[in-house]
C-alpha cells in the first residue's frame, strides 16, 4: 500500500500544507503573510496569529487538490523546530489534533532536513535527478549557512557553519539599509541583475575549517554607504544596482570558497543546495558553472521548494516514517534544535 504523508510546515511566517504519496508530490498549498512587510521583519506575535488564521484553510485546501480523504492519510508529518516557537507551537498543536482525531501516526521533523532533502520531492512527469550519497549540502537561509555532509536521508554531519550572522541574514540587512523593504534576498537578487558586480569591493573574513562569518562584512557595507552618503546625498540611489550586484557578489565568494574547500577535502563531487537563498540567482549560475569547471554533479531545488513550504517536510518525514519512527503525542515545539 502506498505511503501517503500530510506535511504540515509553520516554522517562521509561511503556513504550508502538503501531501506526497510515496515520495510524489500531490499537492502543496502555502499561505505567506504579507502582515511582516509594514515591519521590515517577521513579528512573531503577528506570526503565530496569522498561522492560526490560516492553517485549517491551508490543510483543508491540500487534502483538496491531493483528491484524497483524511482517511487515506498514513501519517501527519510537521516541523518540530528550529523556529518561532509561537510559530511552531500552531503547527505542533495541529498536527497533534490531527493525529488524535484521525488516529493517524505523527511524526516530528527538523525543518532543516527539510530544506536539505527538498531535492527528494518528486513530481509527477519530471525526472529531475535525486542527489546521490555522499553529498555535500550548502544549506543557506535566513537562519542558517552550513556545509553539511549527507550520507543517507537521515545520516547527516555538519562540516561547517556560521559563527554568526546567517547569509539570509546579510541580505536581509543589505537591502533594510537601503530601504528596499523586507524580505530583502528576493529584491536585491532583482537589482543586483542590472548592476556591476565588480563596482565596489567588500572585504572577506578570515575564518578558519569550513566556518563562515558574516556579520563583518554587513558592518562593512554599512560603513561604505554612510560614508559614501556622506559624499553625495544621492549616492545610494545612483548606484543600488552596483551595490547590490557587488555584496551579492561578495556573498556568493565566501559560500563558494568554503564549499569548494568542503568538497576538495572530503572528495565529494555531488553537491547540492537548499534553504531560501539557494533561490538566489546568482549563487544558483555561479555553484553550476563551477561544478562544470571541478567535475561536480549538482542539484538545485526547484524555486518553489527553496523557500520555506511543506513539501521537504513531508519527504522528510516519510524517510523517517519508513525508518520507524514515530513521535509521542506529548511531544512539543523546540525553538533551537542542535542536531538533526
Ligand atoms: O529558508 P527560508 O525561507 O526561511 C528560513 O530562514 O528558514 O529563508 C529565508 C531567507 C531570507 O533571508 C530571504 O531574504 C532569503 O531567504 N532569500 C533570498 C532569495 N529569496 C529568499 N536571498 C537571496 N536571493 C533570493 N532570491
Amino acid at each position: 500500500m502506498a505511503d501517503i504523508i500530510l506535511g504540515l510546515e509553520s516554522s517562521c511566517d509561511d503556513t504550508s500544507a502538503a501531501v506526497i504519496r510515496d515520495g510524489y508530490l500531490l499537492s502543496n498549498v502555502l499561505a505567506s503573510q504579507e502582515v511582516h512587510k509594514a515591519y521590515g521583519g517577521v513579528i512573531p506575535e503577528l506570526a503565530s496569529r496569522a498561522h492560526q488564521v490560516n492553517i485549517v484553510p491551508v490543510v483543508s485546501e491540500a487534502i483538496a487538490r491531493a483528491g484524497i480523504t483524511p482517511d487515506d492519510i498514513t501519517a501527519i508529518a510537521f516541523t518540530r523546530g528550529p523556529g518561532l516557537l509561537g510559530s511552531l507551537l500552531v503547527g505542533t498543536s495541529f498536527a497533534k489534533g490531527l493525529s488524535l482525531a484521525l488516529n493517524k501516526p505523527l511524526v516530528e521533523v527538523n525543518h532543516l532536513q527539510g530544506h536539505i532533502l527538498a531535492n527528494f520531492i518528486r513530481e509527477y512527469g519530471k525526472d529531475d535527478p535525486q542527489p546521490e550519497f555522499p553529498y555535500l549540502c550548502l544549506l543557506v537561509s535566513g537562519g542558517n549557512s552550513q556545509i553539511v555532509r549527507v550520507d543517507g536521508p537521515l545520516e547527516y554531519e555538519i562540516l561547517g557553519q556560521t559563527i554568526d550572522d546567517a547569509v539570509g541574514e546579510a541580505f536581509d540587512k543589505c537591502a533594510k539599509m537601503m530601504g528596499l523593504g523586507y524580505p530583502g534576498g528576493p529584491v536585491v537578487d532583482r537589482l543586483a541583475k542590472s548592476g556591476d558586480p565588480l563596482k565596489f569591493k567588500f572585504s572577506k573574513p578570515h575564518i578558519p575549517g569550513f566556518d563562515y562569518s558574516f556579520s563583518g562584512i554587513k558592518t562593512s557595507l554599512l560603513y561604505f554607504v554612510r560614508d559614501q552618503i556622506a559624499l553625495d546625498p544621492d549616492f545610494m540611489e545612483k548606484n543600488k544596482e552596483d551595490i547590490c550586484a557587488s555584496f551579492q557578489k561578495a556573498l556568493i565568494d565566501i559560500l563558494m570558497d568554503k564549499l569548494i574547500k568542503a568538497a576538495k577535502h572530503t572528495g565529494i563531487r555531488h553537491i547540492a543546495i537548499g534553504g531560501g537563498v539557494s533561490a538566489n540567482s546568482g549563487l544558483r549560475t555561479r555553484i553550476v558553472e563551477e561544478g562544470r569547471k571541478r567535475g561536480w554533479k549538482t542539484y538545485l531545488p526547484e524555486f518553489k521548494f527553496t523557500t520555506d513550504n511543506a513539501a521537504m517536510i513531508a519527504v522528510a518525514g516519510w524517510f523517517h516514517y519508513k525508518n520507524g519512527e514515530r513521535t509521542s503525542l506529548d511531544v512539543a515545539p523546540v525553538s533551537r534544535l542542535a542536531e538533526f
